[in-house]
């Protein structure tokens, strides 16, 4: 599977970091939505959907978990452990997060709103989706 990770450039001097990320500028789409995912529950599994036009950026601002994502035909699990790592994640992936650490802060940049008819939540769909 050919994911692709995004580097975003800490802006660093003696008082700490900083990272920017603009709209379309060294990510692939428009940003027009954000929203992040923490104090989650140890054990805790989340996700377990696709989205069917959906592109998304992924970034673990602090702490740590595991995406794995899923094209219907390969799986492939990614630490987000950096703040300066960005997965991103294109239309098509049914993807389920995991072992996140408990001061997981995963931000997510997305490019549409939110809207409940475009995501698949049913595995059996997703294939079936996959396929047609
Ligand atoms: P959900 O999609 O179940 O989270 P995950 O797949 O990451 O486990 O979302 C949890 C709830 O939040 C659900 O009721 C939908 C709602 N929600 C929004 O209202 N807007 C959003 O942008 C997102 C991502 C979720």
């Amino acid at each position: 599977m050919n994911l692709t990770t995004i580097n975003f450039k800490p802006l660093g001097d003696a008082r700490g970091s900083l990272v920017a990320i603009e709209s379309d500028l060294g990510i692939p789409f428009p940003i027009r939505r954000v929203y992040y995912i923490f104090d989650t529950k140890t054990g805790v599994e989340r996700g377990f959907h696709a989205h069917k036009k959906l592109q998304q950026i992924a970034v673990a601002v602090t702490g740590s978990c595991e995406m794995i994502l899923d094209d219907g035909k390969e799986k492939e699990s990614v630490c987000l452990d950096s703040s300066t790592k960005g997965l991103y994640i294109g239309p098509g992936f049914w993807r389920v997060m995991r072992n996140f650490t408990p001061d997981c802060v995963l931000l997510v940049l997305a490019d549409r709103h939110y809207d409940e008819s475009e995501y698949i939540r049913n595995y059996d769909e997703f294939l079936e989706w996959k396929k047609s």
